[in-house]
């Protein structure tokens, strides 16, 4: 309430301010108008009578002077007709008029002496009257004054009417004012902040989980940047308040469970005050130029999403591949930024690929060789010497900004990422034997016999044995690796310890699962928008059942599979007709090379032959929303379904499978899962299906629709038990932590000698 006073006070005292200096000027120029009227008409009656008047005065004929201004001086608003004799005294005047005028009047004395006009405004008893004096001026001799006396009071009521008029219309505009400064102050003010202390005091007290208050109708530009805090705010706390949960719930399990904040502190012992370093092509966030805006996102897929929770935990340098077309303009001079942009918890260093460096590196041997070649979905891998040339020059590209990143670090601990990177293993090691060095692949190792059609299988093999430490996400690609070393290199494996011998250096090859945090970092919804309602409003209309397809659109991902499965199960089960949608959120990926965009326009193709076949009026069986979704956009989607449909063909982990468990926190909805997932090692209690056998998934999905409430419970319920102790926390543990305790052989003689990692053959 006091700044609405504060702010009626103040406009009402400038409003009254600016009303009274503008009154006055009206007035003063009113009066000033009237005035010189009155003047005008005087004069102008004056002038008419002087001819008549002068011969009477001359010849001294009183009578007919009377008579005269008798017959003149009763005209409007004149109050009478004097004339005077040269002496200024009375000679004739209308009835009335001497006996209310005094005999000598100083204006019309003046008038006679000077011969000049005066006027002045006199006081007659209450009245006001305006005198004009007139000298009559005959053969250049004043020979008398001819005065007329008119009516002045009128004025005064005039100027009255114009300060009582103003004095209203002031009143009538400082209501408006009040009303209307009433009336914002609610609106945009008191109201929406009386409505974000409800949402954070129910926040606070546990009553709602909404990390975003979605309570504002509109865009709100003073609020804007407080809300947007204020969320921030919410966020952490809910966030704070889970791991609270989690630590009492750890210590309840003895100590069983991961979480950040273990990490964290796990972290801190293993490294004694070092850093962390991670290498991937694919950077956490990336900078891009929308409509004059620049605008921060996360890249769709599963590597960044698992470790951008681990470095935010730990703190430590991510070095990745620029892509974004405004990422130098976020960097400093060391090409290196602070992320996430909303809270700063690690540094980000971007190194730059040239348009050949990255088309040969990333879409030409990376995603066209040893991406088709380590899945086996019957895409053939294209091997050219060019891609392999720029492959091996990047390698070395991000082989030297790592180094120069752990200049000053003693046996700094390096976690690099993916086959993007098979050589820099290796060069790294040549460099600073002290540094630990593990590769995570991400990706399934296929057999020897597949992996063998690679030209260049020894070299690619010689750089990750670079590494201490290998990880896949399971024991079969640990042994197809070890089956492949074996076959392609002189080395010495041992099967008890899982591990490659050669030139004296000894790499581990270990499985660790990735996985998700169960605490989502990126849940969006609030209480006051269902999930339920989101969806039905983006898919733009009403179902009774939902399925949800999260995915980068990839041959991998089984895709085309997935959506002649929904086309049987419409065919077998007509009666889900009009009940059951499946959403596929798509986001495109990898377009430069051809085999995605024929994916693509295979994808687009099948959607529509399916809609064609079944939709009505108001509904389809199949949404195809093909863009990036960021995390928050797709938790609703995860949320609102009862099924989730993952069906790799090939897949070394999928954290799809993994989100979805993790954001059903209400322990609904069933997992369909491909059997060629790494995801599906762990969660058993999905529907696992073969994603080749259309009839097998159809059957799958009518079984997830159809499965009673509780079993779903039971199976969700394990799952998310699963996902709770084998999350990204322990994943990253267990990986530093092996990491860590690794004992490096002490160099003899100043490193590790390249010469005796290269296979002679
Ligand atoms: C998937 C794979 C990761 C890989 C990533 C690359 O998430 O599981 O192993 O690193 O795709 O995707 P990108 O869009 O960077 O080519």
């Amino acid at each position: 309430m006091k700044i609405t006073l504060r702010l009626i006070v103040s406009l009402t005292l400038v409003v009254a301010l600016v009303a009274t200096v503008f009154s006055f000027y009206q007035v003063r120029e009113e009066r000033i108008r009237l005035t010189s009227e009155l003047e005008r008409r005087a004069i102008l009656l004056a002038e008419s009578l002087q001819e008549s008047v002068i011969p009477l005065v001359e010849s001294g004929s009183l009578e007919r002077l009377n008579r005269l201004v008798k017959r003149f001086g009763n005209r409007e608003r004149l109050q009478g007709i004097a004339v005077y004799d040269s002496q200024g005294k009375p000679m004739a005047s209308t009835a009335d008029l001497d006996r209310r005028i005094p005999g000598l009047l100083p204006q019309v004395v003046r008038a006679a002496t000077e011969g000049q006009p005066e006027s002045d405004v006199i006081h007659v008893g209450e009245r006001k009257i305006y005198l004009y004096a007139y000298p009559l001026v005959h053969k250049g001799q004043t020979i008398g004054v001819l005065a007329l006396f008119d009516d002045a009071s009128y004025i005064d009521v005039r100027l009255a009417d114009i300060w009582r008029n103003n004095i209203i219309r002031f009143v009538i505009l400082s209501l408006f004012v009040v009303a209307i400064t009433v009336l914002v102050v609610r609106w945009s003010i008191t109201g929406p902040i009386a409505q974000i202390a409800v949402w954070m005091r129910d926040l606070r007290t546990g009553k709602t989980k909404g990390a975003k208050p979605d309570i504002l109708p509109h865009k709100d530009v003073i609020l804007d940047p407080l809300i947007s805090e204020v969320s921030h705010m919410a966020r952490s706390l809910a966030i704070a308040r889970a791991r609270v949960e989690e630590e009492a719930q750890l210590r309840l399990h003895a100590e069983s469970l991961w979480t950040a904040s273990r990490l964290k502190e796990h972290m801190r012992v293993e490294l004694g005050g070092g850093r962390l370093f991670l290498v991937s092509n694919r950077e956490p966030y990336l900078h891009a130029k929308e409509g004059g805006k620049i605008r921060c996102i996360m890249p769709a897929g599963g590597l960044v999403t698992a470790l951008d929770p681990v470095l935010r935990a730990c703190d430590g340098v991510w070095i990745a591949h620029g892509s974004g077309d405004a990422d130098r303009e976020a960097v400093d001079g060391n090409d290196t930024l602070r992320v996430p942009p909303e809270e700063p918890a690690y540094t980000l260093k971007r190194v730059w690929l040239t348009k050949e460096e990255e088309d040969g590196y990333y879409y030409g041997f990376s995603n066209e060789g040893i991406w088709p070649l380590c899945h086996i979905t019957h895409t053939r891998p294209v091997f050219r010497l060019e891609d392999f040339t720029r492959y091996r020059e990047v390698n070395e590209k991000f082989a030297e900004a790592l180094l120069k990143e752990v200049e000053r670090e003693d046996s700094p601990l390096i976690l690099i990422q993916d086959y993007h990177f098979a050589l820099l293993p290796r060069l790294v090691k040549e460099k600073r034997p002290d540094a630990k060095v593990a590769l995570f692949w991400h990706i399934p190792w296929p057999n020897p016999e597949a992996y063998g059609i690679c030209p260049w299988r020894q070299e690619i093999l010689l750089g990750m044995l670079g590494a201490d430490l290998i990880g896949f996400h399971i024991q079969f690609h640990c042994n197809n690796f070890l089956e492949t070393v074996d076959r392609f290199l002189e080395s010495q494996i041992d099967w008890e310890q899982f591990s490659v011998t050669r030139g004296g250096h000894t790499t581990i090859v270990k499985p660790f699962p990735i996985s998700v945090s169960l605490e989502s970092l990126y849940k969006a919804v609030t209480e006051e928008d269902l999930p339920k309602v989101r969806v039905t409003r983006e898919i733009g209309f009403r179902v009774e059942s939902l399925g949800v397809g999260v995915d980068r659109i990839d041959y991998t991902k089984g895709i085309p599979e997935r959506f002649r499965a929904i086309e049987r199960f419409f065919e077998k089960h007509p009666e889900f007709i009009e009940k059951f949608t499946f959403v596929e959120l798509g986001a495109p990926s990898r377009t430069h090379i051809k085999r995605y965009r024929d994916l693509a326009a295979e994808i687009e193709e099948t959607v529509e032959k399916v809609n064609w076949r079944f939709q009505t009026k108001n509904w389809k069986p199949i949404v195809f929303l093909k863009a990036h979704h960021s995390h928050e956009a797709i938790d609703p989607f995860y949320r609102a379904s009862d099924v989730c449909m993952v069906t790799s063909l090939h897949d070394g982990m999928n954290l799809v499978a993994k989100e979805f468990v993790a954001s059903r926190d209400d322990e609904d909805g069933v997992l369909i899962l491909s059997q060629f997932t790494g995801a599906s090692r762990e969660l058993t209690d999905a529907l696992i299906v073969n994603p080749y056998d259309i009839e097998e998934m159809a059957e799958a999905i009518r079984l997830a629709l159809r499965m009673e409430p509780a079993e779903r419970t039971a199976r969700m319920r394990r799952m998310r038990t699963v996902i709770k102790e084998h999350n990204i926390y322990r994943w990253a543990g267990s990986l530093i932590a092996e990491l860590a305790r690794l004992r490096l052989p002490v160099p003899s003689g100043g490193g590790t000698n390249p010469a005796e990692f290269l296979d002679e053959s």
